[in-house]
């Protein structure tokens, strides 16, 4: 489906459909009024007679209104007006696409997109819808023999602004919703792909993919036998069980001064967890081939970079491996010589995030990053602690904190910060190693980012922990292709902010 943007007035649009809102109770939009008086009161006639309420998800279909260019008008329900929220704003673009395809209109003009919710703008509005559109029309049926087609598919919708004077910002709106529903569209794709097919070797077929697309993107794999001239033995260790090898995937973005430290995101690449040694129970085990979700969202951000072709310099990290029980498994009890040379007791082997993730912190050291933002599926702590909607960010770098939960604001891709005293630190002493690599149950995401803080002194460091917030479980299962709005918002503004400011 191909958007647009426009700003003009709802009698002069000549479409097969026109969407207004209708506010609860039975009260027109400001578009829908303009209807109204072109059609003389019909629209007016049809709230009184109760036809539709305006409560959040009621549709009104209608054809043939007397004096409206368009051939469709769609009424659709917007609940309280001075009570909407973001997430009803949302649900109710995703009803109006789901209606409209349902009924054959191909194209349509869209005027909920002058709806107002407190505190965002025109901006906002236009990008959200079409990233919400974006998102109810994505599904992932390439295992399906038989797939769902919708019989006239709509193919064009046009989103309205008030004003003349918006639409350079929502022209900009479009460009980066296009770009962020792609880039969540690729981390979808690849982290619904079952643990068979997308092994550590296919992320870095996919990350070469990425190069291959765009020019300003180079692609660097690091394999098994590299990662052991480098010594970085804990992440190995995770790998160890498995039968397919570990592939660490290097995605090179260049598009500021060559001198520009380069901004590096680094994702867990579990493409599957099944706890190894220490295994997992059986249920819904199926969910952690989604454990690369972190991988997943690195390389979504960094299509969405590209294709926005921004001037800054990134690196992209798909830390491949998959964490299998074997003969050849780590075990609890094991003492790992990490590549920054500090040693980790192995007290469960389901904590290996912290264990691939920790080598990769030390690895980038070499690239005098700017600032390093690791994106995993870290704990189940995370989920008990923040949920399903929200992400759990945690850094000692107040900076980069506050650059994040702005980027997670603008984008309405939720983080929430956690604290990392160091008063959680000593949870993870051991009496044998430099560290134990789980810290209890208490506050386990907190001491999951205090274990990989360990690995960070030499640069700014941001962690993200989207254990609830990657998929979704359930009738619904599948990716969500978070947190890439966030990352992606994080670029745009690092990419809009002096280029010769520095982040400290
Ligand atoms: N990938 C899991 C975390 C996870 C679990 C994410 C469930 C989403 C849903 C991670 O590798 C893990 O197993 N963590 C353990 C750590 C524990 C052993 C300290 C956990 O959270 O149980
Ligand atoms: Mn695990
Ligand atoms: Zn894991």
């Amino acid at each position: 489906m191909e958007f647009f943007v426009k700003s003009g007035n709802p009698e002069k649009q000549r479409s097969a459909c026109i969407v207004v809102g209708v506010f609860e109770p039975r009260r027109l939009s400001h578009a829908g009024e303009l209807l109204d008086e072109m059609s003389e009161g019909y629209l007016s006639t049809l709230l009184r007679r109760g036809d539709i309420e305006g409560k959040v998800g009621q549709v009104l279909f209608l054809h043939h209104v007397p004096n409206v260019l368009s051939e469709r008008v769609l009424l659709v329900g917007c609940g309280k007006e001075r009570e909407l929220t973001e997430t009803q704003y949302k649900q109710i673009i995703t009803k109006t696409i789901a209606t409209l395809n349902d009924t054959g209109s191909l194209e349509a003009i869209c005027f909920l997109s002058e709806l107002h919710i407190k505190g965002r703008d025109s901006y906002w509005a236009v990008r959200q819808a079409v990233e919400a559109a974006k998102d109810s029309l994505y599904s992932f049926d390439q295992f399906k023999t038989n797939k769902e087609n919708t019989r006239r598919p709509l193919r064009k919708l046009t989103f309205n602004v008030p004003s003349r004077k918006d639409l350079t910002r929502a022209e900009q709106a479009l460009q980066h919703a296009l770009a962020v529903a792609q880039g969540s569209k690729v981390c979808k794709d690849l982290a619904n792909m079952p643990p068979n097919i997308c092994t550590p070797l296919y992320l870095s077929e996919q990350a070469k993919g990425l190069a291959e697309r765009f020019q300003k993107i180079e692609c660097e794999i690091i394999d098994t036998a590299q990662m052991q001239a480098l010594q970085m033995n804990s992440y190995l260790a995770v790998a160890q069980g498995s039968k397919n090898p570990a592939y660490m995937s290097l995605i090179h973005y260049k598009g500021g001064k060559e001198e520009q430290k380069p901004i590096i995101l680094i994702g867990k690449g579990l493409t599957f967890d099944s706890g190894g040694i220490s295994l997992k129970p059986g249920e819904a085990m199926d969910e952690m081939k989604y454990d690369m979700g972190g991988a997943a969202s690195v390389f979504g951000a960094m299509q969405a970079l590209a294709a926005l072709d921004l001037p800054i310099n990134v690196i992209g990290i798909l830390a491949g491996a998959e964490n299998m029980p074997s003969g050849n498994a780590y075990r609890p009890g094991d003492i790992l010589t990490t590549m920054s040379g500090q040693t980790v007791e192995v007290l469960n082997t389901d904590a290996e995030g912290r264990l691939v993730l920790c080598d990769v912190l030390t690895y980038v050291e070499r690239f005098q990053p700017e600032c390093v933002i690791d994106v995993a599926t870290l704990t189940g702590a995370c989920i008990i602690a923040l949920g399903h909607n929200i992400s759990a960010l945690m850094t000692p770098h107040k900076g980069l904190a506050n650059e994040l939960l702005n980027a997670s604001n603008q984008a309405s891709d939720k983080a929430w910060q956690l604290p990392m005293d160091d008063e959680f630190q000593k949870q993870l002493d051991s009496p044998f190693a430099d560290m134990a690599n789980i810290g209890g149950r208490p506050a386990g995401s907190i001491t999951a980012a205090c274990f990989l803080s360990r690995f960070t002194k030499n640069y700014n460091w941001a962690h993200l922990d989207i254990a609830g917030t990657a998929w979704k479980s359930g009738a619904n299962k599948g990716s969500t292709g978070r947190p890439v709005p966030l990352l992606t918002q994080f670029l745009i503004n690092r990419s809009e902010s002096d280029q010769n400011e520095s982040h400290i």
